[in-house]
């Protein structure tokens, strides 16, 4: 972890102690006054980074115990669908608090699937967020429907429950609310818009294994819940998904349109009875398997991303220029896939938010600026000038500019273009002195953002 105040003076001790006798002490800024002036000067100004340590590595392995358990798998042979996988489903079934679980190779799948199998497709209209990976998105036009985008509240970074209403139309079919960066959506507001409007609500649960919301795990609050276990999430595979859900009838029809239509349980290598149509997204049994492992130790690291999170928020909120995140009343725990706040470059001298993010890494705390607007991403446009939606829809559903018009979300173009600041999981599975150092990293650009920009951005600042 970062060298704390103590830890640094003792470091300083030593160090200068061997400075001394090689004569150079004079100038070395771990000497004398210019310890405090080293630590409190920005990295980019030529102070010393907040934060001098390493990060814990994302994903983790722990070694010979696991080696041993995955080359057992390996060297079995048997690779495709099979036991690891159907006790994978079981236990995350159980980790979630539902009553089943399909998984998949991907959550990009997970959606596609849930969405078609809860009666999504061609005609219908789906409310999002748009401030969501692309993958949420894609899923609802890969099954022929139109997203609609309901604006965030940025105090959030969540879907707004007053905007989902303002976007409900006779062809709305399901509401796709997405807890991003680990953190749970206002799921009450949200399930009672659906209640009232006969909505399916599927849970975009990619980013938030194990977070709570009044007293349920995230994905068990709807319909049905997707997860992803791709490298970076809380529990890694390297690819991989699942979807989770109460319902037995959904759960079998999933299953089956994840398996070429043939019924609920066949395993890999039937050839003879489809029913249905059905695509091929079955998970690997070395990917339960990781799957497996990498759970043994999910739920301790979900406490300590929310506790270390939370330390973080109180250590951050008095920093004018950055705005904390916000929680709705009934969060029993985000998981802080990515831990964010908003930065406001006019508190910060005018800094743009590149240079800001520039000056943190410059400290040693790796960070990043997270989602463009999707509207402005080509794929929807794309999708609209596709045959099968061309021969779908009527023009006037498939007026872009219209579509853009309908859909603009500015709330999320500002939280998108100029505020989020996100900072990864594994620097929250640390402790407090680490989240101090990141702290004291914000604090020492915030107190030197004149000179910053004076240095790195005279041109284009606002004052
Ligand atoms: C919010 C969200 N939805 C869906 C997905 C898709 O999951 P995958 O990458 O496993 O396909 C992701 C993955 O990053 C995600 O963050």
């Amino acid at each position: 972890m970062g060298i704390d105040r103590r830890d640094f003076l003792k470091k300083g001790a030593l160090a200068s102690g061997g400075l001394f006798l090689s004569g150079l002490w004079k100038n070395s800024p771990a000497f004398g006054k210019g310890v405090s002036d080293a630590r409190k000067l920005p990295a980019v100004l030529g102070g010393e980074k907040a934060h001098p340590g390493s990060w814990p590595k994302w994903p983790k392995w722990k070694g010979t115990a696991w080696d041993e358990k995955m080359i057992a798998v390996l060297r079995s042979g048997v690779w495709s669908r099979a036991k690891y996988t159907e006790q994978f489903e079981s236990e995350w079934a159980r980790m979630v608090g539902v009553k089943r679980c399909l998984s998949t190779v991907n959550g990009t799948n997970a959606l596609i699937v849930a969405l078609n199998q809860a009666g999504i497709g061609i005609g219908d209209e789906v409310i999002v967020t748009p401030y969501t990976f692309v993958a949420s998105v894609q899923a609802i036009l890969l099954n022929g429907a139109i997203p609609v985008f309901a604006d965030i509240d940025r105090n959030t970074f969540q879907i707004d429950p007053e905007k989902i209403r303002e976007k409900i139309t006779s062809r709305t079919k399901a509401i796709l609310p997405v807890h991003i960066l680990g953190m749970p959506a206002d799921m009450d507001r949200i399930m009672a818009i659906a209640r009232e409007h006969h909505l399916v609500v599927i849970e975009d649960a990619c980013q938030a294994h194990l977070a709570e919301y009044d007293g349920k795990r995230v994905g068990s609050i709807g319909f049905a819940g997707c997860f992803s276990f791709q490298n970076s999430k809380n529990v890694p595979v390297g690819e991989g998904g699942a979807i989770v859900s109460d319902d037995d009838d959904f759960m079998d029809r999933c299953y089956s349109y994840h398996n070429l239509g043939l019924p609920t349980g066949t395993q890999a290598g039937s050839l003879n009875g489809a029913f249905m149509v059905g695509t091929k997204v079955r998970f690997s049994e070395y990917q339960a398997a990781i799957g497996l492992l990498q759970m043994e130790d999910a739920v301790r690291e979900a406490g300590l991303r929310w506790e270390n999170g939370q330390y973080l928020t109180t250590q951050l909120k008095g920093i004018k220029g950055i705005e904390t995140i916000r929680l709705y009343p009934k969060v029993n725990k985000a998981v802080f896939h990515l831990y964010p706040f908003r930065f406001i470059q006019d508190e910060f001298a005018g800094m743009p938010r590149d240079l800001f993010l520039r000056c943190l890494r410059a400290e040693g705390v790796p960070c990043g600026s997270g989602y463009a607007p999707l509207e402005t991403q080509p794929f929807i446009k794309a999708a609209f000038e596709s045959r099968l939606f061309r021969a779908v829809y009527d023009s006037a559903t498939l007026d872009y500019e219209a579509y853009l018009e309908a859909n603009r979300c500015p709330e999320n173009d500002l939280l998108c273009n100029e505020e989020a600041v996100w900072i990864a999981q594994n620097l929250l599975l640390t402790d407090h002195a680490a989240m101090d150092d990141i702290a004291t990293a914000v604090e020492k650009i915030r107190k030197h953002a004149d000179e910053i920009v004076k240095k790195y951005n005279p041109e284009e600042t606002r004052h």
